[in-house]
């Protein structure tokens, strides 16, 4: 096994190739949601010959891929063994829910490339071990936190410090699952059941972080590319600002003005963070801020739903710079016009169901309509997104709700 602890990520071969057929560069994503999709749209459009799985058939990015493989990723002989088989040059994970021990040993071995690193995905998918290396190794500011194994744990973390309001999340969760605030003592034993229910793995354990009272909160894209100097450089996008109702994001925009102390202790956060986890691609770095001050919430090592904003605002969205930067190719974070996003969901509960006014929608000026092609509805699935422009974030919000009010899904009969 060869250890690579030390050693900075081997810069890629830059050279592209012919999709199925001998030269091809093969790139397969574990997860291929809306996000996946986008990131393999692309890549399809720089020649990569791309492999979606995920879990269930049909999903967004497998309608785009070259092949599509079904079946749980947190399998780990299932997926070492599709690896292996299919031998892409690059893995890239678009989902937390995966058996990150067998990408530790694809690139330990060697196999292919884990974007960022396998380390990264290790560490990002647990709220344990993502806050421990945020506060603790690198000192960043974030809301005050304990982790808990049981309820008492949950109310003594709380009594001894942290008080009300404060929220109970799963460690391993992810779009607001099983997280809830607590206002006060009666609300602890809900939030600890619903922590319970909502947790992936790990079910037992819990962080209780104290409530931040932000003024508003940021993704600030963080792109560790192949720079002009030959090395891995950081450059930052424009901060998307973006509402968040129940842990899931509605509405999302660019840029999000900031004071310049603000927008510079984001970007050294941000810059900290993703300088550690290492590697090439796209970061959504979560923070929060109120007047001056900032504070760490999370990262992902991806592209982030909030970023679908970028399809519009940024001359090169969030998904084309994640497709170059793993690549090895060069990036550009310029903003092209502020813009907007507003989330479109299901309604309904249904199988293949019918998206009316479309036309009404895309009449709004500046817009653009992007349905994510799922299978199956729920009432609060994410279906689509509209994207605007404007000439400031207020028109482009204004813009992007108003289109994607004028969508409605329904059953098809
Ligand atoms: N300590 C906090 N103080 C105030 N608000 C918070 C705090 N933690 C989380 N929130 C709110 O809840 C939202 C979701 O929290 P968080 O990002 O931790 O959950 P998540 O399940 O990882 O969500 P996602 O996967 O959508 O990013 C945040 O974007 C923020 O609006
Ligand atoms: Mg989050």
């Amino acid at each position: 096994m060869i250890d690579r602890t030390n050693c900075p990520a081997p810069l890629p071969a830059t050279a592209l190739g012919t999709p199925l057929s001998p030269s091809a560069v093969r790139v397969m994503l574990l997860g291929a949601g809306e996000l996946g999709k986008e990131v393999i749209i692309a890549l399809q459009r720089l020649g990569v010959e791309t492999i979606a799985v995920d879990r269930y058939a049909n999903a967004p990015g497998m309608q785009v891929a070259h092949r599509a493989h079904g079946g749980a990723m947190t399998d780990g002989p299932a997926l070492r063994a599709l690896i292996e088989k299919e031998r892409p040059r690059l893995v890239v994970p678009e989902i937390e829910a995966i058996a990150t021990e067998v990408l530790q040993e694809i690139e330990d071995e060697g196999i292919a490339e884990v974007i960022p690193t396998a380390r990264a995905t290790r560490l990002t998918m647990n709220r344990e071990s993502i806050r421990c290396l945020a506060s603790e190794k690198l000192g960043l500011p974030t809301s005050p936190y304990a982790f808990a194994a049981s309820l008492e744990e949950a109310r003594e973390a709380i009594d001894g410090g942290i008080g009300y309001p404060c929220l109970v999340k799963p460690t391993m969760s992810s779009s607001g699952k099983g997280q809830s605030v607590l206002r006060g003592p009666k609300d602890v034993v809900a939030a600890w059941n619903y922590a319970i229910e909502g947790g992936r793995v790990n079910k037992n354990r819990v962080i209780v972080e104290g409530f931040i009272d932000f003024d508003y909160e940021i993704t600030l894209l963080t792109v560790r590319a192949v720079g002009a100097s030959g090395e891995i450089e950081t450059f930052f996008c424009e901060p998307v600002g973006h509402v968040q109702i129940n842990g899931d994001y509605v509405e999302s925009w660019q840029p999000q003005k900031m004071s310049e102390t603000a927008s510079a202790k984001s970007r050294a956060i941000a810059g900290s963070i993703t300088e550690n986890l290492g590697g090439r691609g796209i970061f959504g770095v979560e923070l929060f801020v109120k007047g001056d001050q900032v504070w760490f919430s999370e990262v992902s090592p991806r592209p982030h739903d909030t970023g679908l904003v970028t399809l519009a605002s940024q001359r090169i969205s969030e998904f084309e710079l994640h497709a170059r930067a793993i690549l090895g190719l060069p990036v550009d974070v310029s903003l092209r016009a502020p813009g907007a996003s507003a989330v479109i969901y299901g309604g309904v509960a249904a199988k293949g169901i019918v998206f009316e006014g479309a036309y009404d929608a895309l009449s709004v000026p500046g817009t653009d309509l992007r349905l994510f092609g799922k299978p199956e509805s729920f009432v609060k699935r994410r279906m689509g997104v509209v994207v605007s422009t404007g000439v400031d974030t207020a028109e482009a919000r204004e813009r992007a709700q108003r289109a994607a009010s004028r969508i409605a899904p329904k059953a098809w009969e």
